[in-house]
């Protein structure tokens, strides 16, 4: 493979720990904040795709808002304002798993180029990778708030190709959320699908990623 690769780092799941919340959530509601946690991510996702569908766009940071309030409601745990306040906030500063700092030092150090692409809107994805030390990786972030819908929406995987002009065969997504890496495959970029539990299983519909690694740590060696 060419070393002249543009690689989009998906963001909140492969290098933001989205569960970093379960540590102010446990204060509040002690062992159902891995639940809790749980919940509340695959809600806020849920929110994006059905948000699209509808197109009735609202920024990220309101489906997660949103899908923190279902979440609050199913699970009968009575948050309140000053709580859940808090819980929001946290989600600027999620830290980074184990493995991106050296996953991107690797890939920067192979002559890759490098960009985050969200649904996050490009302030708050900025800020959450200032937070966790892991900013300075990067060329630019690519947020889907651009064309005001989310992922896997194919035209948000064309829009990155041309936001960062890379050419479609060198244009890679990296990303641990496996409706991504469909959605990019699909798209006609290649994908690499983080995949560092075993207990997480890619989804069965026939379209595979480019490759699969378990870690970022390792990433750039397979791509050159
Ligand atoms: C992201 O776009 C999908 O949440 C994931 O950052």
């Amino acid at each position: 493979m060419t070393t002249n690769l543009t690689l989009g780092f998906d963001v909140y799941g492969t290098l933001i720990d989205t569960h970093g919340v379960v540590v102010e959530l446990e204060k509040y509601i002690g062992d159902l904040a891995p639940c809790f946690s749980q919940i509340w991510r695959e809600k806020q996702l849920e929110y994006t795709f059905r948000r699209g569908l509808m197109e009735q766009y609202q920024p990220f940071g309101v489906c997660t808002k949103d899908a923190l309030e279902y979440t609050n409601l199913i699970l009968s745990c009575g948050l309140d304002e000053q709580q859940k306040s808090t819980l929001i906030q946290c989600y600027s500063t999620l830290p980074a798993f184990d493995d991106a700092i050296a996953g991107l030092e690797q890939a920067k150090a192979a002559g890759f180029t490098l960009f985050a692409f969200s649904n996050g809107q490009e302030a708050a994805v900025n800020q959450v990778l200032e937070n966790a030390g892991i900013s300075k990786y990067f060329t630019g972030t690519v947020s889907v708030d651009d064309l005001k819908t989310f992922k896997p929406n194919p035209a948000v995987y064309e829009y990155f190709v041309k936001k960062t002009h890379a050419d479609k065969s060198s244009a890679w997504l990296v990303s641990s959320n496996g409706f991504d890496v469909i959605g990019a495959v699909s798209a006609g970029m290649k994908a690499a699908w983080v995949h560092r539990s075993t207990s997480v299983v890619y989804d069965p519909w026939g379209i595979q990623p480019t490759l699969t690694v378990s870690s970022l740590d390792g990433l750039s060696k397979v791509l050159t």
